[in-house]
């Protein structure tokens, strides 16, 4: 990362947590590693991501219902689905320093180190070593390329490391009291497996028709070896999944359509285009026939914030050959039964959140030649805003709050809305644009003879004159969910 966006980084991380977005956990006690919590605008931001990917998948879509699974799910799930013996990191320690790390990404690191010195060839060289070792899970090999590139711990800074070992990423824990071990249940690893094995139900209860999907809100959990990068890799994070069912045959067809529309969802929120990309992924898990990443262009480099996956009809036979249960349909078009296929669609909410606030946040010069003046500023959509109108009295004296009053009374039953009396009107403005409110409405001694108010535009600065009268439909227009999701149509 260079000094300016490392630097940018750091602002982004510490306005989150000036303004209440989010907070270390148990900061008191010195932090979770690689745990945060959401603060009051934080909640906020996230109900509103939320809000908008539900309403894109389960509202404009006639043929896709959403559900709730529990967090706890048979011990058998994990083994169907391959996460108890396949879903590991090779991690290695250094005996120095005692900190632990993932191989591959050291390797990665060194990598990144090569290319941004112009070492372009030898960068290339240890990326297909890299790609070679990991796809014959040869962990000797990628103890033996540590060695060889002479990488150091970053700590100690030394070449004393430990053999390369498989660690599995999922948390387990006991459910009752059984002392033989057979009582173990794993917090999951994602909110899919939870689609899939409730396939039929779904199918069943609601008379969905192929094509068909399921979507779901919920959290996942990583024993990630490092977490880093503040809430881009976390230990216990949300997933906003969808598993679309199709007909086999007709899946790549239905991924390309999938991979279209998730881009025009981030595309909808009006970041710079040039920050989001597709990396189409050349190595495909075993149970893949295809897989796309939308990556956004972070302060580190571009990542990936969603995955799309053509996961053929892995996940159903693997459900049906452990629970001995039939995960068929019979589509009646073609008069046969079969096992779908299916398109997943995998956003991380806490990565989603992560784009917004990178995106949104400007440092904003304001000076003019007789003053100096800034502004940091969050250009969020105004319907991910966590507050959409501040009523601002222009003194707290002469009737104006009781006015400004009677408009929070007016506008709350459909807007999250927020009072403010205290300071210089151009000091509410700037705590305002900190948190990324799209309006702010001034009530003055005008209002009181007129019915009118001023209204501030965040990013613009600009100022108009409206009758009370109007504002509900004003807000409405500019930060109701109707604008956001006409452009998905
Ligand atoms: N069901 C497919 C699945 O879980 P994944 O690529 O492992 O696929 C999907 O995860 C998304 O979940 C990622 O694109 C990312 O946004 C998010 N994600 C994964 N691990 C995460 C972590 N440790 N912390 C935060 N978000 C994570």
């Amino acid at each position: 990362m260079s000094k300016n966006n490392d630097e940018q980084f750091k602002n982004v991380i510490s306005h989150a947590k000036e303004y209440g977005f989010v907070f270390p956990s148990s900061e008191i006690y010195d932090g979770l590693s690689a745990v945060y919590d959401y603060g009051q605008l934080g909640t906020e931001l996230k109900n509103n991501i939320k809000t908008y990917w539900w309403k894109a998948m389960v509202q404009l879509n006639d043929n896709i219902v959403g559900i709730d699974s529990a967090i706890f799910m048979h011990p058998k799930i994990w083994k169907a689905s391959g996460h108890v013996d396949g879903f590991n990191d090779p991690m290695i320690d250094n005996k120095d320093s005692k900190k632990r790390y993932r191989a591959d990404q050291l390797i990665e690191d060194k990598i990144a180190r090569f290319e941004k010195d112009g070492k372009t060839e030898k960068a290339k060289t240890l990326q297909s070593e890299l790609d070679s070792a990991l796809e014959a899970d040869d962990l000797p090999r990628l103890k033996t390329l540590i060695e060889e590139y002479e990488i150091v711990c970053p700590i100690s800074g030394t070449r004393n490391w430990t053999e390369v070992r498989q660690f599995n990423l999922m948390f387990s824990t006991q459910m009752g009291a059984m002392a033989d071990g057979s009582d173990e249940v794993y917090l999951r690893p994602e909110t899919a497996q939870g689609i899939f094995v409730n396939f039929l139900n779904v199918q069943k209860s609601g008379r969905m028709k192929i094509p068909f999907g399921i979507a779901q809100i919920g959290k996942a959990f990583r024993n990630e070896v490092i977490a880093r990068q503040f809430i881009m890799r976390m230990r216990e994070f949300e997933q906003m999944e969808m598993q679309f069912f199709v007909r086999p045959g007709t899946e790549l067809e239905w991924y390309e359509k999938w991979k279209a529309l998730r881009l025009k969802w981030h595309l909808a929120l009006k970041p710079e285009a040039s920050k989001y990309r597709y990396h189409d992924h050349v190595k495909l898990a075993h149970y893949a026939n295809a897989a796309v990443d939308i990556e956004y262009e972070f302060p580190f480099g571009f990542k990936e914030v969603e995955g799309i996956h053509s996961r053929t009809d892995f996940d159903l036979s693997q459900h049906q050959k452990f629970s001995g249960k039939k995960m068929q349909y019979f589509d009646n078009e073609i008069n046969q039964s079969y096992v779908p296929f299916v398109i997943e669609t995998s956003i991380g909410l806490d990565r989603m959140f992560l784009t917004a606030l990178c995106n949104a946040y400007e440092e904003q010069d304001l000076s003019t030649e007789d003053k100096q003046d800034s502004r940091r500023v969050l250009h969020l959509h105004p319907a991910l805003a966590p507050i959409k109108a501040a009523i601002l009295p222009l003194t707290k004296k002469d009737g104006l709050p009781e006015k400004a009053h009677e408009i929070v009374n007016a506008l709350r039953l459909d807007f999250n809305i927020q009072y403010d009396e205290k300071d210089s009107i151009g000091k509410r403005y700037r705590r305002q644009d900190a948190i990324g409110t799209p309006l702010c409405i001034t009530i003055d001694h005008q209002s009181l003879e007129d019915d009118t108010v001023t209204i501030r535009h965040r990013d613009s600065m600009e100022q108009e004159r409206v009758a009370i009268a109007q504002l509900p439909q004003m807000v409405q227009a500019i930060a109701g969910w109707k604008g956001l999701l006409q452009e998905l149509l």
